[in-house]
């Protein structure tokens, strides 16, 4: 039996793909390329950015077909977008045989196991208690060095623009104890790095009592013998808690790296997105995490063209950018999400204006993204190796601890997962090149 996986978005979808492909894999499923030969397609879904129903029903316009040669074909849908539709997904497409939203991924198998015997479409999009998927432990590839793990799911922030809250559900944080045996489980694997997800990691265990927070957390999975390195995703400013600054300082296998999405740089602007935070307070969390660790690395998100952001807005965004000098910048145009707050804001600003604040805000972020890199010329870092390069013959690409780009040539014997001192000789765009050292 074969499964043909389409997923779209974030990195949560990414590592719920990975559950799926695991779940399926323990039914004898082989994953495929392929969507002609597959016995179940999955289209796992995200609607946090942009408007994916026509991108949805296209993708179910090429599969549906598939069933008049495969009539054993089952077709499922998953995430934002189902969990949003429900079952009016399954009558605006007939064909389509699964609607399961961000809470059902764990019994998938068994909605298909009762689709192939009834053959009846079936939509099932409830939110639970405890969103089922967050158990699923799936293994990490052979030659994997770093792994996604997923603490905390859904979002009680409701900034006015976001749909996270209401197709991902509340905040709920999985147990401690759960988180850790994974980790461990991983590390026994070669897993040398990993990656801590969630919507909002930094209110990690505020709802569950008796859990703990998030930098308690964090102390206990540097304790995990193998872990050289811990990341996580997404941190919200207004969360930032002193004790989690204080733990890039005391912890050395957190990686001096931290993704901030700061969304605008005008006070007003913020205020009507609903962040919490003003950006005075932005730039005081940012000066205390670099008196903590001065070479961390920060990245962002940007929104440009929020309803009501004036040229003078923008410019203050612009300012951050100079201000906080990150090393990269997601960036994106506002867009309406139906059912969210700002969707009823007045002040829209025209697509041709938005289009043209993204293009000068990436123009700007370009140029620091550069003098930053350029910046590292010279140094060294301890680089882990995650790969041969896409260049091939003799090149390794790996991450300094600021989860910069390395590339460089190693010897023969170098494996994924290996610790090198490099020097870095070179900036190029995106990327810096490297010689080992010593
Ligand atoms: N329009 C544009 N960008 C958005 N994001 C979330 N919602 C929207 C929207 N309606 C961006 C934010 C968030 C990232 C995951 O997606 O910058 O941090
Ligand atoms: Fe969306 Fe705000 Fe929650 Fe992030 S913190 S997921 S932007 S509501």
């Amino acid at each position: 039996m074969k499964i043909f996986l389409e997923t779209y978005g974030c990195q949560m979808n990414v590592s719920d793909s990975g559950k799926i492909v695991y779940l399926f894999a323990g039914q004898g499923y082989q994953p495929t390329t392929d969507s002609k030969t597959a016995d179940l397609i999955v289209i796992n879904t995200c609607s946090v950015r942009e408007k994916p129903e026509l991108k949805i029903f296209s993708a179910l316009g090429r599969y549906i077909p598939l069933k008049r040669k495969r009539p054993e074909l089952v077709i499922a849908v998953g995430g934002c977008v189902a969990q949003q539709w429900g079952d009016k997904l399954i009558k605006r497409c007939p064909g389509l045989d699964i609607v399961f939203g961000t809470h059902q991924l764990d019994i998938l198998p068994d909605l298909v196991s009762q689709v192939r015997q009834s053959r009846k479409a079936v939509a099932l999009t409830d939110f639970q208690e405890r969103p089922g998927g967050m158990e699923v432990m799936p293994a990490p590839a052979a030659e994997a060095v770093n792994a996604m793990v997923t603490i905390m799911q859904g979002c009680d922030n409701f900034c006015s623009y976001c749909i996270v809250p209401y197709v991902r559900g509340r905040e709920y944080s999985r147990p401690h104890a759960a988180i850790l045996e994974e980790i461990r489980r991983l590390a026994q694997l070669g897993i040398k790095e990993v990656m801590l997800l969630g919507q909002n990691v930094n209110s990690y265990g505020r709802k569950e009592k008796g859990e703990i927070n998030f930098a308690e957390l964090l102390a206990k999975v540097h304790e995990i013998s193998g872990i050289e390195r811990i990341r996580f995703t997404t941190s919200h400013p207004q969360d930032m808690s002193e004790a989690l600054i204080f733990a890039f300082a005391e912890l050395p296998k957190l990686s001096p790296y931290l993704h901030l999405p700061l969304q605008a740089g005008s006070d007003a602007v913020l205020a009507r997105m609903g962040r919490g935070y003003t950006a005075a307070d932005y730039l005081e969390k940012v000066r205390r995490l670099r008196r903590a660790v001065p070479e961390i690395a920060l990245t962002t998100d940007i929104i440009v063209g929020f309803p009501g952001e004036s040229e003078a807005d923008f410019q203050e965004t612009l300012a951050m950018l100079e201000k906080v000098r990150y090393d990269q910048i997601y960036s994106f145009k506002y867009s309406i999400r139906p059912g969210t707050r700002a969707a009823g804001f007045a002040d829209i600003i025209a697509d041709e204006e938005k289009r043209e604040r993204l293009a000068r805000c990436q123009a700007l972020q370009d140029k620091i993204s550069q003098e930053i890199l350029a910046a590292q010329v010279g140094r060294r870092a301890k680089v882990l190796v995650t790969g041969a390069s896409k260049r091939g013959a003799g090149e390794w690409s790996g991450r300094t601890p600021e989860n910069r780009i390395v590339n460089f040539r190693a010897s023969e014997d170098t494996r994924s997962g290996d610790l090198l001192p490099v020097k870095i000789v070179a900036a190029l765009k995106h990327s810096l090149k490297g010689e080992v050292v010593g």
